[in-house]
């Protein structure tokens, strides 16, 4: 697949300051890089409004880390798809591995909130991965393709043809450690063969980030894979000079 998306996730870290210094060197850097790449931005909820202004003319879109699977109502502190949508974002974040093991997002709220995500006609990107333990003991593929597995047996695999899938090992994530592009292109092949056994077109069709530790020196050989399909970018995406080049290396 040649489109290649390259998105930031920003986690918890922003202020209005930088927030408008990493979105303008951001414009202006993302202006060079051909058309086969997609870049997203990921700000924390309260910069939405000003990424979204700072973006206006941009090719760069803007993406959201976190949505309630409520529509609306009581519900104290949660944040609605449609309100994300009102402000213009066009992807959400769903199944992060900080959301499920720091705030305890099981299969089942993952696709809920997925759901809610597509039901307000924005892009939810899921998030998949096993931790260290799980690799060791030889299970990474029987955890991912579950945690797959669980949004299309919620949903339906056709609901995957409206989404981007993001394969994050658990201990690449902040560690610096990034999977091989063996280690992740294997990975990244055994879920298309696992959608492909449901629905080979929307397997054929799935966009496949990878994340964790991507890096200018990196992503290279990460998106020469054939089926890694863009990255989904931690630490690296808060310099902007760090997320362009990574930008420029999936360019084809
Ligand atoms: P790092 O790039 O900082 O490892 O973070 C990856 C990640 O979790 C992106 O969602």
């Amino acid at each position: 697949m040649s489109t290649m998306m390259v998105a930031g996730n920003w986690k918890m870290n922003a202020s209005t300051a930088t927030t408008a210094d990493l979105i303008d060197s951001l414009v202006a850097g993302a202006g060079q890089l051909s058309a086969n790449v997609e870049m997203v931005v990921f700000p924390p909820l309260p910069y939405l409004a000003q990424a979204q202004q700072l973006l206006q003319h941009a090719n760069i879109a803007l993406g959201a880390q976190n949505v309630s699977d409520k529509a609306q109502g009581a519900y104290t502190g949660e944040v609605s798809a449609a309100m994300l949508k009102d402000f213009g974002v066009r992807y959400v974040l769903v199944g992060h591995s900080e959301r499920r093991s720091l705030y305890g997002e099981n299969d089942t709220l993952v696709a809920a909130k997925f759901q809610a995500v597509q039901a307000a006609g924005m892009v939810p990107v899921l998030c998949i991965g096993e931790t260290l333990a799980q690799r060791e003991q030889g299970a990474t593929l029987s955890v991912v393709n579950g945690q797959v597995q669980a949004v299309i047996d919620a949903l339906g695999v056709d609901a995957l043809a409206a989404a981007v899938l993001a394969y994050e090992p658990v201990w690449a994530i902040g560690t610096g450690l990034t999977a091989s592009p063996e280690q992740a292109q294997a990975v990244h092949q055994a879920i298309r063969a696992h959608v492909a056994a449901q629905n080979a077109v929307v397997a054929e069709g799935m966009q496949i980030l990878y994340g964790g530790s991507v890096s200018g020196a990196t992503a290279p050989e990460l998106f020469a894979q054939a089926d890694i399909d863009g990255g989904l970018v931690g630490g690296a995406s808060l310099d902007a000079q760090s997320f362009l080049a990574i930008g420029q290396a999936a360019q084809s």
